[in-house]
């Protein structure tokens, strides 16, 4: 992600028990137009777990803010990391966490952990954490929240509108799979799933936790039959 193109007042809104959702500007990603969203879980000592930060304008801090102290701030995948320095730097108390790649590519931020198969004990029995692993390109970070039932999928769930891509945009976005009814993640990335079980498995792992809602970060959300919606965008790597 890069160059903001798209701005629109940020507001959190519920979408499950103790979690928010905020969609952030749009943005652009080697010149395709993505739309930015994340989530906000309330854990049970009152303290937020943040999840891909979107662009923090004053608006958005506040909602944030009348909701609980920041003390997590999680990117699930190392494409994510534009907005993470303001966060950082308004809530310095916070503890900041790298997915697999995150750390090396961004010496400039200050990360307290990197985020592998376990759960970090800042939210263990509250929030599942499963690694997409297999892929020589990208690997990204599955999480569960128990009591809304809610998958967080950052961008191996992706599904356009079939008018979002102008022009060749729209030409290899619908070739790489990406453009309903296409769903799932881009071709390339699929094609660099060397250890297709190992990705099956964390599939097959979030799939047996039940979820409900799915909150992918560049589609729309479920509100229900989540398990649905996650077999549909992993159809390519589960049968
Ligand atoms: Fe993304």
């Amino acid at each position: 992600m890069s160059v903001e193109v798209q701005s629109a007042r940020t507001r959190l809104v519920p979408f499950g028990e103790e979690l928010w959702v905020a969609d952030g500007p749009v943005c652009s990603f080697y010149s395709f137009p993505y739309p930015t969203r994340m989530a906000v879980i309330r854990l049970a000592n009152g303290e937020l777990f943040v999840w891909s930060p979107v662009r923090l304008d004053a608006d958005l801090r506040a909602e944030v803010d009348a909701l609980g102290a920041v003390a997590h701030l999680v990117e699930p995948n190392a494409l994510h990391h534009l907005f993470l320095p303001d966060w950082v730097k308004a809530y310095p108390a916070a503890r900041t966490y790298a997915p697999p790649g995150l750390k090396k590519k961004r010496r400039d931020i200050r990360f307290d952990a990197e985020l592998g198969d376990a759960p970090e004990p800042g939210w263990a029995g509250q929030i599942e954490q499963i690694v997409l692993k297999g892929s020589v390109m990208l690997t990204e970070i599955f999480f569960f929240h128990y009591k809304s039932r809610t998958a967080l999928i950052c961008d191996s769930i992706q599904s356009f509108p079939r008018n979002w891509f102008k022009g060749w945009r729209g030409f290899l976005a619908r070739i790489d799979g990406i453009v309903q009814p296409g769903i799932g993640a881009p071709r390339e990335w699929r094609l660099s799933f060397i250890n297709r079980k190992a990705a099956r498995t964390a599939v097959e792992r979030l799939l047996a936790l039940g979820p409900e809602r799915v909150v992918p970060c560049h589609s729309d959300m479920a509100a229900s039959k989540g398990g649905e919606l996650i077999r549909r965008g992993f159809a390519w790597l589960l049968h």
